[in-house]
């Protein structure tokens, strides 16, 4: 059964398509898909809560649902500023954003028929689909770069019964493998985000925050393969177009020095992209030289009006304590660069305080504790305690 209410569009060479979940990358060219929505949807009349309530917005064919109820995060106050919010993605079933996306991409999976998908990951994409994958019945095959994944993530993959293919190399090396497995074997199905599918899920959370607090100025969103900035600006896009909105937020991508080629594209106004070669980040989420949807993010950021920013592994690391001491919130460093970003936006004028801002805290601080035990001492001896108190108490 053919859905009528969308299409799907090459970004390169701009041919269409039937709405299709088997179609990954443009057949003609292998470039990025769109998919364009054409429903006209009453977004007072959603029921449910969490990705699924947007299902009007997400074309395809779901006979099988596979769901964790992700989604329906919590949109947190600044405590200290008055238009500043936190969109808390790491209180999605696995920890991270990815699950509203891996709903959707494991539903087209299961409904498809398909018994492997296959990821490359820096962490989080992997946990999600393990998980995804696991409720589906459905076996996973994953390629992560050795030794760069943190802990929590690729515990979750190895609880979650992934198979784990580790790659000598980096996340981009990881990535051009699964391509190729992808293009010579068409028994797996690949979660990752050049599937677009998967993007149709994560635009929920432009939905959630206009629900919330209607349309925001600034949207800033780390960004690593960059398919999470396009789908949030597709998000509030499709809000435009069905007259909800008059434009949309300017999306600012944050990168981590080490590894920015977005950034530097966009702050150093090139003529082209470049790609990094050895990417290194303590941010290991976003540690990803040659992002699969460089041309998507450049669009949302285009297109909105917006900006990208880059901070190194030290301020990433500052946001993060001060997301946790100041606000309570305890996020992942790729997230913590949003804090970071929204401080020096602010004191470069780029932002106004009255301007309405939501980061996007994409995952949780459990994922990855490690540096924590290398940097602090943090064990007090019994014999201070006394001493401590009298201090704290004045
Ligand atoms: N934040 C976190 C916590 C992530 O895990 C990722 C990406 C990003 C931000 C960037 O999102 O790629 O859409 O720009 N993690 C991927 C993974 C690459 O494999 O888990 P993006």
């Amino acid at each position: 059964m053919i859905d009528k209410h969308g299409f799907m569009k090459c970004i390169s060479c701009s041919s269409t398509f039937n709405i299709d979940q088997n179609l990954i990358v443009c057949p003609k060219c292998g470039g990025l898909l769109e998919i364009i929505n054409e429903k006209e949807v009453d977004i007072k009349k959603l029921k449910g809560k969490g990705v699924w309530r947007y299902k009007d917005f997400i074309p395809g064919n779901y006979n099988k649902i596979i769901s964790l109820n992700e989604g329906n995060t919590p949109l947190i106050k600044s405590k200290r500023f008055e238009n500043l919010f936190f969109k808390f993605e790491g209180l999605n079933p696995t920890g991270s954003f990815k699950d509203r996306g891996m709903t959707i991409a494991i539903s087209s999976a299961a409904s498809l028929k398909y018994k492997i998908v296959v990821a490359a990951s820096t962490g989080n994409t992997a946990a999600s689909a393990s998980a995804y994958a696991a409720r589906a019945g459905i076996k996973t095959i994953l390629f992560l770069p050795k030794g760069k994944v943190a802990k929590g993530k690729l515990f979750q993959s190895i609880l979650h019964g992934a198979y784990i293919v580790e790659i000598n190399g980096s996340f981009d090396d990881a990535m051009d493998k699964i391509k190729k497995l992808f293009n010579e074997n068409k028994d797996v199905y690949p979660v990752n985000s050049f599937n677009p599918w998967r993007l149709e899920g994560q635009k929920t959370i432009a939905f959630e925050i206009f629900e919330e607090i209607g349309n925001p100025d600034f949207i800033i969103v780390p960004t690593g393969n960059a398919g999470n900035i396009y789908a949030i600006w597709k998000g509030f896009k499709e809000l435009m177009n069905l007259g909800l909105i008059e434009k949309i937020p300017k999306m600012i991508a944050v990168q981590s020095s080490g590894s920015s080629p977005i950034a530097d594209y966009i702050m150093g106004n090139k003529e082209k992209i470049e790609f990094v070669e050895n990417p290194e980040t303590l941010a290991t989420a976003i540690r990803i030289g040659k992002p699969v949807n460089y041309m998507k993010a450049l669009k949302a950021i285009k297109d909105s009006n917006g900006y990208a920013i880059k901070l190194d592994d030290k301020e990433i690391i500052e946001g993060q304590k001060e997301l946790a001491r100041e606000e309570g919130i305890g996020v992942e460093l790729a997230s913590a660069s949003t804090m970071k970003a929204y401080h020096k936006l602010l004191d470069n004028g780029y932002i106004n305080k009255n301007d309405k801002v939501v980061l996007i805290l994409t995952g949780h601080a459990l994922k990855d504790p490690n540096i924590w035990f290398e940097e602090e001492t943090y064990s007090i001896p019994p014999s201070d305690v006394e001493v401590l108190i009298n201090k704290l108490k004045i």
